[in-house]
């Protein structure tokens, strides 16, 4: 990241720090967890929203996630310090229940942000919240795991690649081994190096697209929850 780079950096991370536009959030939080690795890494994971030891340590995926995702790390031969990882929302959700709508809508400004900053080739969207939020549509990660794709995202053209979120595989066997399955195609796709920037030049951006709606949020992330009742039919997530 260049010099004007980190100062833009320090300045959305400042301004997610001052953010007050989700009250539960706010009300919620001990502190804002905006994101931590590498600020020019050619790997970005995006994951749903710090739980509570992420809240008490202002770090993403400090938890039994995380210790996952630092082992799938080390099976591609990488560390944390290699890749840069954030969430779609930077606060703790009360109870750590789902992050609503208005919410995701709030935040997602700083995740493009973040994505403009670094620069990254690869995009992983750990579980359903990220993966729906970022491609725009509704397709679960219980189908599209696996399958990148090229997509514009803060400017730029990046291979998106959606995966089970961590929590999803470590609440079902069958889903860690697809995980690991998948990430075992990072090395190649990074090697592939930065797709042709005119491959998705007037395709619309996550950031300006109206979302339609999602349905069975929870899925791939696993029924790390207790099942609750059945999504409604009404649209959960008007993104923006
Ligand atoms: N920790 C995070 O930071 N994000 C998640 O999505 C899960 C755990």
């Amino acid at each position: 990241m260049a010099a004007d780079g980190r100062s833009a950096e320090r300045e959305l991370r400042a301004s997610a720090e001052a953010c007050e536009k989700c009250p539960q959030l706010v009300a919620s939080r001990s502190q804002v967890v905006f994101g931590a690795g590498d600020g020019d890494a050619d790997l970005m994971f995006v994951g749903e929203a710090p739980g509570a030891g992420e809240d008490r340590e202002g770090v993403p995926f400090v938890g039994a996630s995380g210790k996952l995702l630092g082992e799938l790390l080390a099976g591609i031969g990488m560390t944390r310090d290699d890749v840069y990882i954030a969430n779609v929302l930077k606060c703790r959700p009360p109870e750590n229940r789902d992050p609503r709508s208005d919410e995701i809508a709030n935040c997602s400004p700083f995740l493009i942000g973040q994505i403009r900053l670094v620069e990254p080739i690869v995009v992983v969207t750990l579980g359903n919240f990220a993966t729906k939020l970022l491609r725009q549509d509704d397709a679960g990660i219980t189908v599209i795991h696996g399958q990148a794709e090229l997509r514009s995202l803060g400017g730029r053209t990046v291979r998106l690649y959606p995966v089970f979120h961590p929590a999803a595989a470590l609440y079902r066997r069958p889903n860690l081994e697809l995980l690991r399955e998948d990430f075992s195609r990072l090395p190649q796709m990074l090697a592939d190096g930065s797709p042709d920037q005119a491959a998705v030049e007037s395709q619309r951006e996550a950031e300006a697209v109206p979302a339609r709606n999602v349905a069975e949020q929870t899925e791939g992330r696993g029924a790390a929850k207790p099942p609750g009742p059945k999504p409604d039919a009404r649209p959960q997530l008007d993104l923006f």
